[in-house]
């Protein structure tokens, strides 16, 4: 008898325990879910399915958002009239479900460039039965840098598209960073006069460091009616992503101020920012207000205000004071009452804040050790502070502060700074992974999400990870690619599914330590030290593009699956040609330091006509050009007058990056355009010099170099106006085909062969990333 009442206490205990885990998420979930009626998403749903498939086909879905469903879950089933109905707990499940069925159903998948699913005119209507239920409460979605290195051109189109993406791939909590208008409306307010106001905001392209007080007035100055459009703009963005259930996380204020604020308030406790990047004065160390001061709560109230004024508010705001910035004091009760006040100043406008932060400054781990953490983050009342582990793939945070102790958190994924190009990841991390932070003692894990500083690139390791954050279970890796290679090009296909699968365990495979930033040798200042290194065996991709021309034949032309293919396809000749180029080049190099004048001539040509291929295939497609990017740029532009300073920013934001080349190329983009006007005359005038140091028996003189290809070609790039095709040249597939023989013939070439011989580095990662973080 005894034995069992133990037996039962423990049950219950355990019960107690398993629903106060689950409770954290759902609580959270519940407490920063939008408004919106049943009908309103309903209806929001129903317009979504139109757009993607189009009003005919979307006739035969019938769409019920139920709140009595469990949170974040969906049913699929068939109606007696023959519809499908989609039924969801909200509008982001319900398009979750009906993605399922486009994607299980239907055999076909969209992604960020595509999301519109030609249906042929009569279509079988697969029957589908099916439910799911998330196994996140968060499925989250946006870095702070996304708005600046991929949004930031975009108008309201753009933002529709992306947003059903969005809903599509189950994301429900998302931030909106425009913030200008309101500022520009509260320094005048406390007494800042224009022309301040004006040296302190940063020109388009740059926003998001000027926000995270990295930096000031660079590239400005930003024109009054950019900040009215874009407050405009995301007053937009918001209704469209709150009629569909979705929650936005809005700015609060973190600290940062323009420097004339010491002017109005000289007596308040102002530290300047550490200088970022080497950045000069007028551009940089804005002012820090000290949480603390009581104009800390002043200004934070008095902005927040406005905020929810402007944009509603659904309890959540994001505020990150320490981004790659230091607090004035290392001392745990310094910051657990800054990181207090900075809570208050959001309870005191809304009583159910919550604080998301990035966790992205706790990997500075020489100053946040792990009592600073956790002063910091239990400051802060339990399940009120909301942590984005930022690059869990690679630096995860959350073994190591014991699950931010206790405070919920989200897995992310970043993949990217910067948005280079370069087909990188790590799917065997994301697939074990997510699972296993939520299923360690204790967990704290609320949310899956992404964050990329940009998108366009890789698409597979985002969708693997969003689809992960909604599983349940594992997902296996093997056949979820055949699946995605399915889907993505509506065909069954053994050499398509193989192209991918190759993919998989090439480039897709890194599981090291070393930072990946997406630089590669041909986009990286020319010199006689670079170290290129590889993760993956380069064969591998030369099998891969193979299988992808032989396949040209079987991608259905009908629903036009061929703008998705020849994407792929552009992706896959461009990347075997990035190799190749860091394969030439570290022969180069061994060739200068042996003085083989005939070889360095030899792969000096090779370099150059492998640009000139890069470009050629770049310009065919659709996704890969720098006419889009500098014309989006110039048509935001509010007059004509602007547009010289919109196309300055596009232009500096991709190569110098600041005034003297201080972030030099960290943006950088494989992009047609840019391979023939930027990258290539840089190498060129760096094979130049080398063969004629080689000639005069001379060193090469790198500084000398450095000097002038800043000069003559990095720093004026940003100033120049030519204009650039906005559509694609050539033929994708016979360009590709054509680059394919020619590398053919190369690797059966003695000569070649023999003037390189040696191959890059391979360096294989390494699972030590656990051990350290420990
Ligand atoms: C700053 O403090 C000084 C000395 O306490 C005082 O005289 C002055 O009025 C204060 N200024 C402002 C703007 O509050
Ligand atoms: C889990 O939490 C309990 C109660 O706070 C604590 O005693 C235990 O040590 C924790 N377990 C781990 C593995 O952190
Ligand atoms: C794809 O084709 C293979 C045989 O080539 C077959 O085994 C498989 O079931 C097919 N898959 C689908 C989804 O049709
Ligand atoms: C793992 O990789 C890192 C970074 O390249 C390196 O420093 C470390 O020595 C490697 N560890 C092992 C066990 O190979
Ligand atoms: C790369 O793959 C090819 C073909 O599968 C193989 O022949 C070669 O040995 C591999 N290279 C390395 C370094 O593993
Ligand atoms: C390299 O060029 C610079 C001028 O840019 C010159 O001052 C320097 O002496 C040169 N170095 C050598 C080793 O020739
Ligand atoms: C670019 O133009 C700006 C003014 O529009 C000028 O200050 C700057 O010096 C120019 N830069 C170069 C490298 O020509
Ligand atoms: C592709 O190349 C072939 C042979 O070079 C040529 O006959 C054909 O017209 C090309 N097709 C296109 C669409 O460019």
């Amino acid at each position: 008898m005894g034995g069992r009442v133990h037996l039962y206490t423990l049950l219950a205990f355990v019960y107690i325990l398993t629903l106060a885990k689950c409770d954290l998420g759902a609580e959270l979930a519940a407490r920063i879910a939008p408004e919106t009626s049943p009908d309103v998403q309903e209806e929001a749903v129903t317009q979504l399915i139109q757009r993607v498939i189009g009003s005919r086909a979307s006739q035969l879905f019938q769409v019920e958002v139920n709140k009595m469903l469990e949170a974040n879950s969906y049913q699929i089933s068939r109606l007696d009239n023959g519809k499908v109905l989609i039924a969801g707990s909200n509008g982001v499940s319900a398009c979750k479900g009906f993605h399922y069925y486009l994607k299980h159903g239907l055999n076909k998948d969209f992604d960020w460039f595509k999301t519109y699913i030609e249906l042929p005119e009569h279509w079988e209507m697969p029957n589908v039965i099916h439910k799911s239920k998330s196994g996140s409460s968060l499925i989250y979605y946006q870095n702070v840098c996304t708005w600046s290195y991929s949004f930031v051109w975009w108008q309201f189109d753009e933002w529709r598209r992306h947003i059903d993406w969005m809903a599509m791939m189950g994301i429900n909590l998302v931030i909106a960073p425009n913030q200008e208008a309101i500022w520009q409306n509260v320094y005048t307010d406390l007494g800042l006069t224009q022309q301040e106001i004006d040296a302190h905001f940063a020109g388009p392209a740059f926003q998001a460091w000027q926000r995270m007080g990295n930096i000031r007035g660079w590239a400005g100055p930003l024109p009054p009616a950019h900040r009215q459009l874009q407050q405009l703009l995301q007053q937009r963005i918001l209704k469209a992503q709150r009629e569909l259930g979705m929650s936005v996380a809005l700015p609060a204020f973190a600290g940062h101020v323009p420097t004339a604020m010491q002017r109005i308030f000289p007596n308040a406790s102002f530290t300047p920012a550490e200088r970022w990047n080497n950045f000069p004065d007028p551009y940089c160390c804005d002012l820090f207000v000290e949480p603390h001061d009581p104009l800390f709560q002043q200004v934070g109230a008095m902005f927040l205000r406005r905020v929810i004024q402007v944009y509603g508010s659904n309890h959540i705001y994001f505020s990150d004071p320490f981004n790659e910035m230091m607090p004035r004091l290392k001392e745990p009760n310094y910051i657990r009452s800054t990181a207090k006040a900075i809570y208050n100043s959001m309870e005191e406008v809304d009583s159910d804040a919550v604080w998301l932060l990035q966790g992205w400054m706790f990997l500075r781990a020489f100053f946040w050790t792990d009592n600073l953490i956790e002063a910091f983050l239990t400051a802060v009342p339990s399940g009120r502070i909301l942590v984005l582990d930022l690059q869990s793939e690679q630096f995860p945070q959350y073994q190591r502060t014991h699950s931010y102790y206790g405070q919920p958190f989200v897995w992310c994924m970043l993949n990217n700074f910067g948005g280079t190009l370069g087909l990188f990841g790590s799917a065997q991390v994301i697939s074990s992974k997510i699972i296993a932070a939520r299923s360690m003692p204790n967990s704290s894990l609320v949310g899956v999400g992404i964050t990329p500083e940009g998108i366009g690139q890789n698409y597979a390791m985002f969708a693997l990870t969003l689809e992960q954050g909604w599983s349940v279970d594992v997902l296996q890796l093997e056949s979820w690619f055949q699946h995605f290679a399915l889907t993505r090009y509506a065909v069954n296909d053994t050499r398509l599914s193989q192209v991918w699968q190759l993919l998989r365990e090439s480039v897709y495979s890194f599981h090291g330590l070393q930072r990946m930033h997406g630089k590669y040798s041909l986009n990286k200042r020319p010199s006689l030290n670079l170290n290129p290194w590889i993760w993956y065996n380069e064969t591998t991709i030369y099998e891969a593009w193979g299988l992808m021309l032989e396949a040209r034949e079987i991608v259905p032309l009908e629903d036009d699956r061929l703008s998705i293919y020849e994407h792929d396809l552009v992706d896959i000749t461009r990347q075997f040609l990035q190799q190749s180029f860091d394969r030439i080049y570290v022969n180069l190099k061994s060739a200068y330091r042996k003085e083989q004048l005939g070889r360095v001539e030899y792969l000096a040509d090779k370099l150059l006509e492998l640009f000139e291929d890069m470009e050629r295939i770049l310009a065919s497609g659709h996704n890969y050009l720098l006419g889009n990017w500098l014309e989006a740029a110039k048509q935001l532009a509010p007059s004509e007058e602007h547009r010289p300073i919109y196309e300055f920013n596009a232009r500096n934001q991709l190569t110098a990056w600041g005034p003297n080349g201080q972030i030099l190329d960290y943006a950088t983009k494989q992009w047609s355009g840019l391979m023939s006007d930027y990258y290539q005359p840089r190498w060129n005038m760096f094979l130049e010099g080398v063969k004629l140091a080689l000639q005069s028996k001379k060193p090469f003189n790198a500084s000398e170099f450095r000097q002038r290809v800043a000069n003559e070609i990095e720093l004026p790039f940003s100033n120049l106006t030519k204009v650039y095709p906005t559509s694609p040249v050539g033929n994708t597939w016979n360009i590709s085909n054509g680059i394919h023989e020619k590398w053919k013939s190369y690797l059966a070439d003695t000569q070649f062969l023999h003037n390189c011989r040696i191959a890059v580095k391979l360096m294989r990662g390494n699972q030590s990333a656990d051990v350290q973080s420990k």
